[in-house]
């Protein structure tokens, strides 16, 4: 099975985010990753489960990807459980109790979705194995779009990715940030099944294109 691509709307034109999202959908990506940002988590404040809401009333069938980069994640998940999220990840740095978290989110029918920044072991993210559909590897600090790619996630994704085949576990891997098709094939290669994309596919002129390139990374490694 090919790699996933998930859409981060971070960068697109947020004045005009519904065409940008219905952009996004027409140029082939799998899915919708929309980044919420609480002001103290992340300094940002960007998007609140009523405009996720909107966009889902817009887009039935697109598979949005909800990641919460908020310090206290519990009292919200609910909000964008019914706003209509497919996926709702937390950070496994935020105050958040972890495991009761990831069983609410599957609890309200969503997939769950465990988030770890470039600073914290891969280690950490073991023990809740068993209650995530996917990881988030951050290979960028959380907070803005268009940074560099960090290398030292590639071992991130490789040491995570062994401990799930020998787990026996299904969980998917997403990798989020500075992706672009010079990172990545590494970081396919690495074991990454989703790649969220943002300023690469925004700053394409051609994005259906741009997608396609991403998708055809495996071919080049
Ligand atoms: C960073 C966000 C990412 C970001 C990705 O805080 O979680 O999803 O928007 O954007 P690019 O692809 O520009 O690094
Ligand atoms: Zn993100």
């Amino acid at each position: 099975m090919g790699v996933k691509i998930s859409a981060s709307v971070l960068n697109a034109d947020l004045s005009e985010l519904g065409a940008e999202v219905g952009r996004v959908c027409a140029a082939g990506a799998d899915m919708l990753h929309i980044d919420v940002m609480d002001g103290i988590f992340v300094p940002p404040m960007t998007i609140g489960d009523v405009v996720v809401k909107a966009l889902r009333n817009k887009n039935k069938d697109f598979t949005f990807d909800t990641h919460l980069m908020v310090s206290e994640p519990e009292r919200v998940i609910p909000f964008f459980a019914e706003a209509g999220s497919d996926f709702i990840s937390v950070h496994v740095e935020s105050n958040a109790d972890i495991k009761k978290s990831l069983e609410k989110i599957r609890s309200l029918g969503c997939k769950s979705g465990l988030a770890v920044n470039p600073p914290t072991h891969v280690e950490k993210l073991f023990p809740y194995i068993e209650y995530v559909d996917m990881f988030i590897i951050m290979s960028v600090n959380p907070g803005y779009g268009g940074q560099a790619f960090i290398p030292q996630s590639l071992d991130k994704i490789a040491a995570l990715r062994k401990e799930l085949d020998n787990r026996g576990s299904n969980a998917a891997i997403e990798v989020d940030g500075g992706i672009n098709p010079n990172t990545a094939p590494e970081v396919i290669k690495s074991g990454a099944d989703i790649l969220v994309a943002g300023s690469y596919l925004f700053n394409s002129p051609d994005m259906k294109e741009a997608v396609l390139r991403l998708k055809q990374s495996r071919e080049i490694i």
